[in-house]
């Protein structure tokens, strides 16, 4: 039997831009999924998955199965067993956290040797034909924590700043958000162009203000993405609306974080006003809940 755990994630930066090449930053939080595996020796192949968390995570833990199965043939019953922490469909790659934990029980319970560059690469695969669509900043960040800059997928130190997760309670497709940002892009090349570009410029400076726990400044450049993702229609009201109560209790800035069109929104503050944001953000309907960054990848418990 073996445990692994591996973290979700929030985009200081850059989601959407990155889809066209744009730099972005990622960072990896302090909610977790928790993977157990266990092989059942008496019983023939057969895969039996139970979870406190969205049946939408079953087919990420069969292919990842299935990707174990390709490099080692598994003959007995394989039981699953899932405790996350990460909201499903929140955009805060739960589905990366499920599928990484998985493979690297599996990686461990079978004794394979894969490193953690190969089960990033494996868990973006698994990504990839589960959804059609993954990029593989979910899958690395999950895998390897940390804040990272992308596309040179450089790693950084997690920072040490109060931070708040506001989640709308909506989920929305990633596939389908992407599509919104293309075909705004396809009417208003320059026009969505220039929105793209200045993203990608924002994430760039923000990295460095993160380097220099600079968080006035990050929280300020947080502000401009979010009127950026608002220009390129992947905001709601419910996220715009977060975001400004978040700022009106004294946040340093506050963004959507990842595909929009509902999921979550964060915020980044000094520790001391991390409750009177929390508040702000309840008081409008929406869960909110303190979040750390860090520097924990995926682990075996
Ligand atoms: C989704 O979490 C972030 C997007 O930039 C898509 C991606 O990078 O795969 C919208």
């Amino acid at each position: 039997m073996k445990i692994c755990s591996a973290p979700g994630k929030i985009y200081f930066f850059g989601e959407h831009a990155v889809v066209y090449g744009e730099n972005a930053v990622a960072c990896a939080i302090d909610l977790r999924t928790k993977v157990k595996v266990e092989v059942q020796s008496s019983e023939a192949f057969k895969i039996e998955i139970l979870s406190n968390y969205k049946a939408e995570s079953y087919p990420y833990v069969v292919k990842a199965v299935e990707k174990i199965n390709e490099i080692k043939k598994i003959s007995n019953k394989i039981k699953v067993e899932i405790k996350s922490q990460i909201p499903a469909e929140a955009h805060l790659g739960s589905s990366a956290a499920v599928t990484v934990a998985t493979l690297a029980a599996l990686n461990s319970e079978f004794k394979l040797g894969l490193n953690l560059e190969e089960i990033a690469k494996l868990g973006h695969e698994v990504e990839y034909e589960v959804q059609g669509a993954a990029s593989p900043t979910d899958t690395y960040v999950s895998t390897f924590g940390g804040i990272v800059a992308i596309p040179e997928r450089k790693r950084f130190s997690a920072i040490d700043v109060g931070m708040v997760i506001g989640d709308s309670g909506k989920s929305s497709s990633t596939k389908e958000m992407i599509a919104r940002v293309r075909s705004l892009n396809l009417e208003y090349p320059e026009i969505a162009k220039g929105i793209i570009k200045t993203i990608g410029s924002i994430s760039k400076a923000g990295l460095q203000y993160l380097e220099k726990a600079d968080f006035q400044a990050v929280g300020r450049l947080m502000d401009i993405n979010q009127g950026l993702l608002e220009a390129l229609g992947v905001s709601t009201e419910q996220l715009s609306a977060m975001c400004n109560a978040a700022r009106k209790a004294g946040a340093y800035g506050a963004k959507l974080t990842g595909a929009g069109g509902g999921g979550c929104m964060i915020a980044i503050c000094s520790r001391a006003r991390v409750q009177d944001i929390i508040s702000a953000i309840s008081i409008l309907g929406c869960k909110a809940v303190e979040t750390r960054a860090t520097n924990e990848g995926v682990l075996i418990e």
